[in-house]
């Protein structure tokens, strides 16, 4: 029996502090009203100071083990996607293996941005099936509260994005009467959109020290996006994605239970499950409350999913993302 990865326990974790859409207007030229009606979010979560992205990993991680029945001793690898690392070196992850007190295991951050977790589960997924490692201990995890440009000059951005950490435990499954296990995953890129949505300092190009007053000024650490060619971008590279990769298994559309779309904007979501004559009630979002999280958006919603009761042991999920790079990717899993 060749071995498969399955998804063990799943975690996640948003910090307490409530962003309403009425708290950025005080800060910059927006409403509620216009929010909601282009993005859906009414609200999102923001880090306390002092906070850091690993203590939210942390969080996660810790429900995702207790989820598997798992210690931090158990896992073999730490896998942690995001664009918004703790430093610039070593990331994140290297201060969540700490925090999880987990010895030597080997760990790293992996950069695919919004479809940072697509990636990093395929990472994961031929780990397990090589045999490399048997338990893996993956994360979505963004802070990006500390990084947006809360003045009129963001505002396009500044009001999309929210802080949150999701974790999931993969484990070889070698059990033939277990049909559990990660199907397919199909991964994608497109580098001449990089400039599309990007950050683009600090930068190791930039000389002579990665960033300068000047850059500063004029706004160009935060990030820039080119909103309506990404919407574009996102509503025609989704469905490929999605179909791409359930033509590479046996399944059809009908087959599956559960949609899980990358959260940067309800409207896209619904407009790829409209072209696709997808049922709403098989979508979940949950943008309406914690914003775009980057990586941390599909594995946050997987957990609510399963702590929901909306996904169970046998059912089919399809978890497709589409973010900067450009970047996109569809994970079909058997729960
Ligand atoms: N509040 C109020 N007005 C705002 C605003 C805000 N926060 N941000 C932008 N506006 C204004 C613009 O300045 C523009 O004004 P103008 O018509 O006077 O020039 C107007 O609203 C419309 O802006 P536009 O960018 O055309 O809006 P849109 O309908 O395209 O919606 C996004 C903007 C960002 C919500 C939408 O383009 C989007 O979701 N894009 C994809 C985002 C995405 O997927 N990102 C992440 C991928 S991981």
């Amino acid at each position: 029996m060749a071995r498969r990865a399955k998804i063990t326990g799943t975690g996640m974790y948003v910090p307490e502090r409530v962003v309403t859409n009425e708290d950025l207007a005080k800060l910059m030229d927006t409403s509620d009203e216009w929010i909601r009606q282009r993005s859906g979010i009414a609200e999102r979560r923001h880090i306390e100071p002092g906070q850091t992205p690993s203590d939210l990993a942390l969080a996660a991680s810790r429900r995702a083990l207790d989820a598997a029945g798992l210690d931090a001793s158990d896992i073999d690898c730490i896998v942690l996607a995001t664009l918004s690392p703790e430093a610039d070196f070593p990331g994140t992850s290297f201060f969540l293996q700490d925090k999880l007190e987990a010895g030597d295991t080997p760990c790293f951050d992996l950069r695919a941005q919004c479809s940072g977790f697509g990636y990093a589960l395929s990472v994961a997924k031929s780990f397990i099936e090589a045999g490399q490692f048997r338990r893996i201990l993956l994360l979505g995890c963004e802070v990006h509260s500390t990084g947006l440009d809360f003045t009129d000059a963001g505002r396009d951005v500044a009001v999309l994005f929210g802080d949150g950490a999701g974790a999931v435990v993969l484990e070889a499954n070698e059990d033939a009467s277990d049909t559990s296990a990660l199907l397919e995953i199909r991964l994608h890129a497109q580098g001449k959109f990089a400039k599309k949505l990007w950050v683009e300092a600090p930068g190791s190009g930039i000389a002579p020290a990665r960033m300068t007053h000047e850059l500063i000024d004029q706004g160009r650490h935060f990030p820039h996006m080119q909103g309506k060619f990404v919407f574009k971008n996102a509503v025609t590279r989704m469905p490929e994605v999605l179909i791409e990769a359930l033509n590479a298994t046996s399944l059809k559309l009908d087959d599956v239970d559960l949609f899980l779309f990358h959260q940067a904007n309800l409207r896209i979501n619904d407009y790829v499950a409209q072209q696709l004559e997808i049922p709403p009630e098989k979508c979940l979002n949950n943008i309406q409350r914690y914003g775009n999280c980057s990586a941390a958006s599909i594995p946050i919603l997987l957990d609510e999913a399963v702590r929901e009761g909306q996904l169970e042991r046998g059912q089919v999920v399809a978890m497709t993302t589409f973010g900067s790079g450009f970047s996109w990717s569809c994970a079909v899993a058997r729960y």
